[in-house]
């Protein structure tokens, strides 16, 4: 099986050398986008204008002046830490990318939260139209110390592709209670001393009832995987693995979506989800995420809600078919409406390659939708024309 999918990746990576080969001669690089692919391709190498396999890691997409711009981890060939920085791309189709840069560089500066080593992970961007600002938010976690940092970093532009200036670091909500915590709950003389080994029933109820949150309410919540959701109604929502990865927050921005009301919910206490992505469909989110075991891939989580602020309801793992209990090698990143077309939205996860992180591949597929939940299903090969059929499954 292990084979045949490699003797496939051979067959089609060399199907993509021959083609950009026979584009490169005689043509110009700009007839390489104008010539080039229409298809999506998931889990395959996917070169970039100028032939290089897209470095995106953990992105996000921004529709924005009819164009699409997706920033993601720029990976190196030996290491997940961030030695470069965000790095992004854009493409009016979806399939052909033209590399726009790094728009938020890694610090020389020693001692900097973003020096060079640090871990600068799934990076999103939102425009405010307020204030006419592109905003980035990425998990930050300081050079040398692990993932023990566990904050959320904010940077800024002008321009969509940058550069960005990057503003601070923090652990969101401090001195701030959820809005779903009962005053039992927060008045609770459980601390972490009471227990001397974590991972126990006891252990978990306490971990239920927010023995994290409060442990950390005054310098604030532990904010590691995370994305960022704009809604109908322009208020933004930072939504973060919190809590030892054990329960999400929701978070509500401020309206220039650089700081936070103190408005939050904990989302699935105690559930163990990482790698959150949304959307919205005919008044109902959606999020899928994953669970937590490092870079390996496990079987992702769906939860529903009528309202942002929950209750959140879980069903089944949306994927089916071969691999759906390991999200078919890969883990989410973020969920894209496609522009121009009614109830079209593209489920954006990674295959990570942590021997060799600049090789991780994308695996992009449309979302379904069986009795009104998304169903996701492995395709070898799709396009945007699959969404002029019916999604109902
Ligand atoms: C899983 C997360 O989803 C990734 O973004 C990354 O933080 C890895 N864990 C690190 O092990």
């Amino acid at each position: 099986m292990k084979a045949l999918s490699n003797h496939r990746y051979h067959i089609l990576f060399t199907f993509y050398c021959v083609t950009l080969m026979l584009a490169l001669t005689g043509c110009n690089s700009k007839k390489i986008t104008l010539s080039g692919f229409q298809n999506i391709n998931p889990g395959q190498p996917w070169p970039d204008a100028d032939s290089v396999h897209i470095n995106a890691h953990g992105g996000g997409i921004l529709f924005h002046d009819n164009t699409y711009y997706w920033f993601g981890e720029y990976k190196s060939e030996h290491t997940s830490s961030a030695q470069v920085g965000v790095n992004c791309y854009s493409s009016t189709d979806l399939y052909n990318w033209k590399p726009e840069g790094v728009v938020l560089p890694v610090s020389d500066s020693v001692g900097s939260d973003i020096e060079a080593g640090c871990v600068m992970e799934r990076p999103k961007v939102i425009y405010n139209a307020k204030t006419q600002q592109f905003v980035l938010y990425f998990h930050l976690e300081l050079k040398g110390k692990g993932y023990s940092a566990a904050r959320v970093g904010i940077a800024v532009s002008d321009k969509v592709a940058g550069p960005y200036t990057y503003l601070r670091s923090l652990r969101p909500n401090a001195g701030v209670w959820p809005q779903n915590m009962t005053e039992a709950q927060k008045n609770s003389s459980v601390t972490m001393a009471d227990f001397s080994d974590w991972w126990t029933d006891d252990w978990m109820a306490a971990v239920h009832d927010g023995l994290f949150i409060r442990r950390d309410f005054e310098g604030g919540q532990m904010s590691r995987d995370m994305t960022l959701f704009v809604d109908d109604d322009g208020k933004a929502y930072h939504i973060y693995s919190s809590e030892e990865n054990l329960t999400l927050h929701i978070a509500e921005l401020s309206d220039d979506y650089l700081s936070y009301t103190g408005k939050y919910i904990r989302v699935a206490p105690g559930g163990h989800n990482e790698a959150p992505a949304i959307f919205k469909k005919d008044g109902t989110y959606f999020m899928i995420t994953s669970g937590c075991t490092g870079w390996d891939p496990n079987a992702a989580r769906l939860f529903t809600a009528e309202s942002i602020w929950g209750p959140w309801q879980q069903h089944p793992n949306p994927c089916v078919g071969d691999n759906a209990d390991l999200t078919f090698h890969s883990q989410s990143t973020y969920i894209l409406p496609v522009a121009g077309k009614d109830d079209a939205f593209v489920f954006m996860a990674d295959r990570w390659t942590p021997k060799k992180p600049i090789e991780a591949s994308y695996i992009w597929l449309p979302i379904q939708f069986e009795n009104g939940l998304p169903v996701l299903k492995w395709m070898d090969q799709w396009n945007l024309s699959i969404f002029d059929e019916s999604n109902e499954l």
